[in-house]
This record gives C-alpha cells, sequence and structure tokens, in this order.
C-alpha cells in the first residue's frame, strides 16, 4: 500500500513507496531517474533488473552503487520466472518500466529485440505486477507513438496513435497492452509519453551524444536528409520529476506527456553545437536520410502542468551547456561505451550512409 508522507521539498503531502521495481535503471533516463528517488527522503528501496544490453551501464549508477535503499539484479524483462521472483521476493508495490531497445536507427536494422522487450517484456511484467497486486504500474512511453507533425499544432494525449518506425510501433504496442490492462482489469496503470530527452549518461547512438562526442574528436557530424526534421528537447532530469509526479499524484488509466517547449531542427542543432565547441562548418556532412524519418515532434504538455503541478525548469541553453560539459569530463565513460558492439554498429550505420549535396 501506499504511505501518505509529508514532503519537505514541495509542503505536499504525496504517496510514499516501500518497495519500487525500476526495468532498464542502466540506460539514459533509467539512472537518472533511480539517481534521483535516491537523493529523496521517502524512503522508498529501488529494485532495479535491469539485463545490461548494449545501451545499459553499471558505470551509470556507480555513485549511488552501495546506497542502502537500493538492489540491483540483472535480468530480462520478458523473462516470467525471473520477474515474479523479484516481486514476491522483494513484495513489490510499484513498477516503472524504462527497459526497452530505444533506438529508431537500430530498430530499421533488425525489429526482432524490440518486438521482444517492447512487447513481450510489457506483457510479461503486467501479468506479474498484477499477479502481485501492485498498487501502480508506470509505462515509459514516448511522443513518438503519434508518428509525425506537419508545420503546425501539437501531440496531445488523445492525439491517435500512429507509429512510423519499428520502434515506436513496438512502445504504441506495449502502450495498447497497458491500457488494455487497465480497461480489462482496473489494473492501476499510467502512461507517461515524452519528447526527446537529453543530458549525461546518454548513449553515443543519438543525435546529441553522437554528435558532441564527434565533434569532440574532430569527426563528422553526419545529418540526416535536409537536416530540417524538428525535435521538441527536455532535459532527462525534468522527464524524470515527471516520472514521479505521475508515480506519486497521477491517476490510473490516464496519460501524461511531457515535453520541454523546445523546438529545434536537427540543423539549428548542429549549429549550436559549432558554435559551443568552436568546431568549423566543415564537419557537416549531409547524408541519405533515415527510412520514413518523422518529420517533426512537438508536444502540448498543458495536462502534465495542470493535473502533475509539473514544469520543465532546465533551460535548453543551460541544459546543452551543462551536457557538453559533462562529455568533455567524462570522455573515460564515453570512451568505455565506445565497445566493438558500439563500432561495429557505427560503421554498419553510417560507412554505408552516403554523403549528399543540398
Ligand atoms: P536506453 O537505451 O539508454 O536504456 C535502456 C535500458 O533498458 C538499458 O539499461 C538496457 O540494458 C535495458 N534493457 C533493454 N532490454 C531489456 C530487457 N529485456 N530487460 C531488462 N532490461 C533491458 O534507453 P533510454 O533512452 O534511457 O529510454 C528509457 C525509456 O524511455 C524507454 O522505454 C524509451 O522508449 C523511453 N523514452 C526515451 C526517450 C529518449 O529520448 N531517450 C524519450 C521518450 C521515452
Ligand atoms: P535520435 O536521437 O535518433 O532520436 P529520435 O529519432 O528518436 O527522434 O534522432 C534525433 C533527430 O536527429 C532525428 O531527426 C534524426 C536525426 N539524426 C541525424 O540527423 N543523424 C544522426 O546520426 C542521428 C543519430 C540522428
Amino acid at each position: 500500500m501506499f504511505h501518505l508522507i509529508h514532503s519537505q521539498l514541495t509542503g505536499k503531502t504525496k504517496f510514499a513507496m516501500q518497495n519500487i521495481l525500476v526495468t532498464g535503471g542502466c540506460g539514459f533516463i533509467g539512472s537518472e531517474f533511480i539517481r534521483q528517488q535516491l537523493a529523496l527522503d521517502d524512503g522508498s528501496t529501488i529494485i532495479n533488473l535491469d539485463k545490461l544490453t548494449y545501451a545499459g551501464n553499471l558505470e551509470n549508477l556507480v555513485n549511488v552503487a552501495d546506497h542502502p535503499r537500493y538492489v540491483f539484479h540483472r535480468g530480462d524483462i520478458a523473462d516470467r520466472e525471473c520477474v515474479e521472483t523479484l516481486m514476491n521476493r522483494y513484495a513489490i508495490e510499484a513498477v516503472v518500466n524504462f527497459a526497452a531497445e530505444s533506438h529508431v536507427d537500430r530498430s530499421l536494422l533488425d525489429s526482432a529485440p524490440f518486438v521482444k522487450t517492447n512487447v513481450v517484456g510489457t506483457q510479461v511484467l503486467l501479468d506479474a505486477a498484477r499477479t502481485a497486486d501492485v498498487s501502480r504500474f508506470l509505462q515509459v512511453s514516448t511522443d513518438e507513438v503519434y508518428g509525425s507533425l506537419g508545420a503546425t499544432g501539437y501531440f496531445v494525449e488523445e492525439t491517435p496513435l500512429a507509429p512510423n518506425s519499428p520502434y515506436s510501433a513496438s512502445k504504441a504496442a506495449a502502450d495498447m497492452l497497458v491500457r488494455s490492462y487497465h480497461h480489462s482489469f482496473g489494473f492501476p496503470a499510467i502512461i507517461t509519453r515524452c519528447s526527446n530527452n537529453y543530458g549525461p549518461y546518454q548513449f553515443p547512438e543519438k543525435l546529441l551524444p553522437l554528435f558532441i562526442s564527434n565533434l569532440l574528436a574532430d569527426i563528422a557530424v553526419p545529418i540526416y536528409g535536409t537536416g530540417l526534421n524538428v525535435r521538441d528537447w527536455i532535459h532527462v532530469s525534468d522527464h524524470c520529476r515527471g516520472i514521479d509526479a505521475a508515480l506519486r499524484h497521477g491517476t490510473p488509466g490516464e496519460v501524461y506527456l511531457f515535453g520541454g517547449r523546445t523546438e529545434k531542427t536537427n540543423i539549428e542543432i548542429t549549429h549550436l553545437l559549432l558554435k559551443l565547441l568552436t568546431k568549423p562548418e566543415s564537419l557537416m556532412r549531409h547524408v541519405v536520410d533515415r527510412l520514413g524519418h518523422d518529420n517533426r515532434y512537438a508536444v502540448d504538455c498543458s495536462k502534465s502542468e495542470r493535473e502533475l503541478g509539473w514544469r520543465p525548469r532546465v533551460t535548453f541553453e543551460q541544459g546543452l551547456l551543462e551536457t557538453i560539459q559533462w562529455y568533455r569530463e567524462n570522455q573515460s565513460w564515453m570512451a568505455s561505451v565506445k565497445s566493438g558492439d558500439y563500432l561495429e554498429y557505427y560503421s554498419r550505420q553510417y560507412q554505408s550512409a552516403k554523403p549528399v549535396t543540398h
């Protein structure tokens, strides 16, 4: 059961949970969420279940590895026995599901792991959580399930799902399962959908860490197509504060959107990075476009602001400066994640990407 406590931080009364199962906690966003949760004074214990795929890294949590309220377990969310064992052993009261294959480009190379983890894994977790009678299940999803926008308009919670990539299709399938468990069984599930995150510890296959890492090493940055595609950027700490707010104050069966209200084209981002890193424009390289490349994402997060009392705090200018600084200061982290698997992926993804001129 939830325990009502009075937060010294916000002055609000909120739910405290005793044992939270966090899946995918060794990834970019999950590790930020765990660091935030352990910094709170509400006494929840975090059980982190992570398969440690290429994207999962124990280094991301090295500073909290010995925390008395933290337990790590290596395992697969699609492994029913493993999940059920953890639910029982720790009397789990809430689940936050970050675990996923998360990269669009990889889903275009091979969609099988996306279906296995994102769809089957979510179904296994849902069943185990229902049997364990958890009080909350929070599914961490993405605005990409809504597909692509034209030049105007915003995604809202009710926008029809129209995923375009195997990645977003697998996330939409998982969301539909979560929705059905709430509808059919009254299962206390909440879905959050967020726009593009940036910040420290992001694996360098995504735009910002890839471009920062390349530019720091004077390697050209591969801009897909025209580079005029738009993303709505949010700092990872703001996203995780939103997940915490939805977990504690959200209504079961509801969807909550998070975004940074910061729309930028990829070209704008590239120019900004070149300026901040004092690198020449000759390092910009237009390469063939991503297949099915979504044109624009933009999120109207007013429901979350209104109902959860949440709003993004980190400005893009400040967040980007701090993020660049973090990658500068953590080049050994970057070197360690650029393992054999990464180099193989990079060469497969980009050596075949022919430069194009506009
Ligand atoms: P990530 O790729 O950095 O991390 C994923 C983590 O999940 C890794 O630690 C990995 O080892 C783990 N994992 C993968 N398969 C697993 C399995 N079968 N069992 C257990 N663990 C497994 O991803 P991220 O960027 O931190 O994204 C986390 C979640 O947030 C995902 O569900 C993603 O769809 C969602 N999301 C991401 C963004 C973004 O901009 N990155 C935006 C919105 C939503
Ligand atoms: P990405 O970080 O992969 O996130 P998503 O596809 O989930 O939005 O990509 C962000 C944007 O950057 C997207 O429009 C694709 C573009 N992009 C490039 O132009 N070059 C790259 O090498 C990568 C990884 C992304």
